[in-house]
């Protein structure tokens, strides 16, 4: 199941799948030339054929193998790339006709990022292919930031997996359509609106909080997503958490309390830094998963910054469970 790069690049060069490591969470790999390939992906994950794959490449030279580049576009890229790549950043461009409709999901446009994470990077160089991986978790399940836990969720159905340690961000790529007239962040990530309105010098349209099952713009952006299998509630962080205790109840605490008054309480940081819960929030309901809770509560924090992204992450995986949705 574990294997390592060399064997990673050969099982891609074969036409297989491989999951590896991103500085984000986890994806499952193939090349975007293999359509077989990119159809297992789709069918490992159990996920929708209307819902299109991120494209990674090794730099800013190689995005023009995949997307058409001229004028605004060109430029808006320019500038993101520059600032942001390689990182936890994700363009949707114009397509060019070698991405495979598969792939885009029909698409005329497709997303591209470069990924930071020193594996991936490696296994672009020796592939020497723009690589398509979408999280490699079950469709609408909790992403995985650890090799770990793509082994639990699939496993059996996934013969390479490289163990590149924990996903330092914790959080999948912020995603920006920079092709419509006005720039577009479609989902919030480590980069945050103000990064890119920053870089851009432009005025962002912010992502729809809740898109629908049936947008057409972003279809992975599903209102319940990520779930975890054990109920989840949000809570807010001044909430007296006593109130959610019982035998079957776990909390989940923004950070270390300062006395632990009841059981079965968790944290996701020592004193509230945001970057740290965004990269131990996905570990943790998958935590939470493998124990025998009934119900979960969960302090959100405040949606600045990165915060932002943690809260749209945490209220689509509760989705399923909110009252008067
Ligand atoms: O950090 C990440 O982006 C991770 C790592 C593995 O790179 N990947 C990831 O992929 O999160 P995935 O498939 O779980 O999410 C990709 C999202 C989906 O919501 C999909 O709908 C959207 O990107 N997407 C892909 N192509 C698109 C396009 N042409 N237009 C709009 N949205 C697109
Ligand atoms: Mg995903």
């Amino acid at each position: 199941m574990y294997c390592t790069l060399s064997e990673a690049v050969f099982a891609l060069k074969s036409g297989d799948i491989a999951a590896l490591p991103t500085e984000t969470v986890y994806g499952l790999a193939a090349s975007i030339f293999e359509e077989d390939a990119i159809r297992k992906i789709f069918s490992v994950k159990g996920r929708p054929l209307i819902d299109p794959l991120i494209v990674h490449i090794l730099d800013f030279s190689w995005l023009d193998r995949c997307a058409i580049l001229e004028n605004k576009i060109l430029t808006r890229a320019e500038k993101l790339a520059k600032k942001f790549w390689p990182g936890p950043l994700t363009m949707i461009l114009p397509k060019k006709p070698c991405i495979n409709d598969l792939l885009t999901a029909g698409k005329q446009t497709v997303a591209i990022r470069c990924p930071a994470h020193e594996i991936f990077r490696e296994i672009l160089k020796k592939t020497d292919f723009p690589i398509a991986a979408p999280s490699a978790n079950p469709f609408g399940y909790v992403s995985p930031t650890k090799a770990s836990h793509v082994a639990k969720t699939l496993g059996d159905k996934v013969k390479f997996i490289v163990d590149g340690g924990e996903c330092k961000v914790g959080l999948e790529s912020t995603i920006v359509d920079i092709c419509s007239n006005k720039v577009r962040i479609l989902r919030p990530g480590a980069i945050t609106i103000d990064d890119i309105s920053n870089c851009l010098v432009e005025e962002i349209e912010q992502y729809k909080s809740i898109v629908k099952e049936n947008d057409i713009d972003c279809p992975g952006q599903l209102a319940q997503h990520y779930s975890p299998k054990t109920q989840l509630h949000l809570i807010d962080k001044n909430d007296d958490v006593s109130q959610f205790c019982g035998k079957k109840n776990a909390i989940i605490l923004l950070q270390r309390p300062v006395n632990l008054s009841t059981e079965n309480i968790f944290w996701l940081s020592e004193a509230g830094d945001l970057n740290t819960i965004a990269h131990t929030i996905f570990d943790m309901l998958q935590t939470i998963d493998s124990m025998d809770f009934e119900q979960v509560f969960c302090q959100t924090p405040d949606n600045t910054g990165i915060g932002e992204a943690i809260n749209d992450r945490l209220s689509r995986a509760a989705a399923k469970w909110r009252k008067n949705r």
